[in-house]
């Protein structure tokens, strides 16, 4: 069982030497816990996928403490230095082309000639530092599961696979990293995340360029289960069936709640970045329960509810797909 100690100065130490022996180490960001590995070292990165259960090697994010480092491995071209300078440390990644002679293992960017970099805030960049190589590091839980947003949800998920989790409370933000990709003069949200659309709008000037989503869910493979919970998801929910668990949000009921087996409220007062901060822990929460269906409550799409109604509409996602399916959308 993984060794949990709380995130002090002798725990970083601790952490960069576990992580500078090829080591698997889980850290907390503000976003989400990460399950971490030496990105410059491909042993170590291998068996992050060995740990999550993923079989295939999709591209990790790899998080930097400095916009030196960054500068390492990286071409920062003008907007996304503005993009850094706005929200470095936080909770927005950049995909960025890579040097590829850097040394940046090539499992990082699996195979890309791009890496996702970012700065985390609090102890992660501090571990960074004194490793003073970057870490490649994922949500730290199973492939397909809910991300761990607490150091009792990674050794709950993760705790027989990994040596050392630093423990420092609950997520700040409790959703991964916004993703983004500057193209000319335009910028790509490739994933909605911890940092609003709108805080990057109003810094670049300019509207996000957005995939489409119903095009990607209706591509075949797309339309994927993934941060998927063992209950299944009833998304949008006005009227609770009897038995059901309540995933509920803002201070307005719907129609039956009483009648839900148990309940939980992402935010009394209708809080979008409390309710981030609630969502895979209440999930996880409802889902031991035990009962065979989560409703959820409508959750606005402004704000950070983009990034939360994506992950949900994930959770909800039919079961029945195939192992590859399922990895396409990560
Ligand atoms: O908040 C977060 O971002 C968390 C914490 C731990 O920092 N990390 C996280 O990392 O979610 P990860 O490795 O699971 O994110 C992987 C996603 C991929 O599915 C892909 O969407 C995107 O990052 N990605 C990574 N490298 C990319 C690349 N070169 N081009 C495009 N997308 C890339
Ligand atoms: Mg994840």
């Amino acid at each position: 069982m993984a060794l949990i100690l709380a995130a002090d100065e002798q725990a970083i130490l601790t952490a960069a030497s576990t992580l500078a022996e090829g080591e698997l180490v889980a850290i907390p960001t503000e976003t989400v816990y990460g399950l971490a590995a030496d990105a410059t070292n491909g042993d170590a990165v291998a068996r992050i996928f060995e740990a999550k259960g993923r079989p295939h090697f999709n591209p990790l994010i790899c998080h930097v403490s400095d916009i030196a480092m960054a500068e390492r491995y990286a071409l920062i071209d003008p907007l996304s230095r503005r993009l850094i300078d706005a929200f470095w440390p936080g909770p927005l990644t950049l995909v960025l082309p890579l040097k590829p002679e850097a040394g940046i293992h090539p499992l990082v960017a699996a195979g890309l000639d791009s890496i996702a970099l970012r700065i985390p805030r609090g102890i992660a960049g501090k571990i960074i530092a004194a490793l003073d190589r970057p870490l490649a590091a994922p949500s730290a839980n199973t492939s397909g599961k809910i991300s761990g947003t607490s150091a009792e949800a990674v050794a709950d998920d993760l705790g027989q696979k990994i040596a050392l989790i630093l423990d420092a409370g609950p997520s700040e933000v409790g959703l991964e990293s916004t993703i983004v990709k500057v193209q000319g003069d335009a910028v790509l949200l490739l994933r909605p995340g911890g940092l609003a659309a709108e805080d990057i709008e109003a810094v670049i000037g300019n509207k996000l360029e957005r995939l489409d989503q119903r095009a990607a869910i209706q591509a075949p493979g797309m339309m994927t289960s993934h941060y998927a919970p063992s209950a299944s998801v009833r998304l949008n929910v006005h009227e609770v069936r009897e038995g059901e668990c309540l995933l509920a949000f803002g201070p307005l009921r719907a129609m039956d709640a009483e009648l839900a087996a148990a309940s939980l409220n992402l935010s009394e007062t209708g809080n979008l970045r409390e309710a981030a901060a609630n969502l895979f822990d209440f999930m996880k929460r409802l889902d031991s329960f035990g009962g065979a269906v989560i409703a959820v409550e409508p959750i606005p799409f402004n704000g950070l509810g983009e990034a939360i109604n994506d992950r949900l509409v994930r959770a909800a996602a039919p079961r029945s797909l195939s192992t590859d399916e399922m990895e396409q959308i990560k």
